[in-house]
């Protein structure tokens, strides 16, 4: 049994022990954020996974994160805490339907979104994440057509804000989609001098009333520049550890979901990783993740083209 075991002692022991990294997403628990070597977005973790000298990888964040560390870091150990932590937008797009889908538009590159699987990564030309789309969508010739899966929110948001003509494939976040319009107008009611910082994995519905647009690590930037002191923050909660930590003296707010209040917006993949179970995959080195070298290849070559395209 762990019970009587002093986790962050233990956790800290092994890491050292297997010359581990423990990266994190801002989405996990805050103690699981606090004792990481490295919390940051999508891109930022990415980055990290490519470039750490460490033997393992211990990935607190979901299953396509820690698959994208070991597609750039194959010759590390990379171990997930929760197998069970996927992603509602990777569900949404199986790669056999995902492949038809291409076919259909033979012409068109497909640009795609990194919470995907390693086998729709495999299918795709470019990944990017919410931080790097922009930028990577502007290297591409205006003429060119593209597909973009697998969030309809963050493609139909890139095609309003750029003017391109995006081919979307239709899957959403589900912690995204749950945000309440008529909430958050009630809410903005109540603190009408505070900002809406909004992750583009919104709907429309929502992203309309922004005042800011980002990604996590965007959000987390624009929480030190915004004007007032209180946020209303449209993502998955678990961010406002963060914001807490760097601007004690700021007031964050979760966006509400139907209910009037920001719970039915924990992502249940990300809630699966904890202290226990991180302690295990460190002490086990399982649950580990492994991909075929011919599909790691492939995937590698949409995500190295992201990396030279986002720098
Ligand atoms: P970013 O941290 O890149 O903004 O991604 C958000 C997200 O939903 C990850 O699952
Ligand atoms: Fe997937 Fe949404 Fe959870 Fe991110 S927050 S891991 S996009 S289900």
């Amino acid at each position: 049994s762990l019970a009587g075991l002093d986790l962050r002692a233990e956790i800290d022991r092994l890491r050292k022990e297997r010359n581990a990294v423990i990266l994190a997403h801002y989405y996990q628990k805050p103690e699981l954020q606090d004792i990481a070597d490295f919390v940051g977005d999508s891109l930022d973790l990415s980055r990290k996974a490519a470039a750490t000298d460490a033997e393992v990888i211990a990935f607190c964040g979901v299953r396509f994160m820690a698959e994208t560390a070991k597609i750039l870091s194959p010759d590390k150990t990379v171990v997930l805490p929760d197998m069970d932590a996927g992603c509602s937008l990777e569900d949404s797009c199986p790669p056999d339907q995902f492949a038809a889908f291409r076919a259909q538009h033979p012409n068109a590159i497909a640009l795609t979104y990194i919470n995907c699987s390693a086998a729709v990564k495999a299918l795709s030309d470019v990944i990017v994440t919410s931080s790097s789309a922009e930028k990577i969508l502007s290297q591409i010739p205006a003429s060119q057509p593209i597909i973009f899966g697998p969030d309809r929110n963050l493609g139909g948001y890139l095609a309003r804000k750029t003017g391109r003509d995006l081919i979307l494939w239709p899957g959403v976040c589900i912690v995204h989609e749950a945000f309440s319009e008529t909430e958050l107008l009630k809410l903005r009611a109540q603190y009408p001098d505070a900002p809406i910082a909004a992750h583009p994995e919104c709907p429309a519905v929502i992203l309309d009333h922004a005042d800011f647009v980002g990604s996590t690590s965007g959000i987390l930037a624009y929480a030190k520049e915004m004007p007032g002191d209180t946020l209303i923050v449209a993502t998955e909660p678990h961010i406002i550890h963060q914001m807490e930590k760097a601007f004690p003296d700021k007031t964050f707010i979760g966006a509400p979901g139907a209910d009037g209040n920001c719970n039915c917006n924990i992502c249940p993949y990300m809630a699966l990783n904890t202290m226990e179970k991180l302690y295990v995959a460190l002490r086990d080195l399982e649950p580990r993740i492994e991909i075929e070298e011919g599909l790691r290849l492939k995937a590698k070559k949409s995500l190295d083209a992201m990396l030279a395209m986002a720098s």
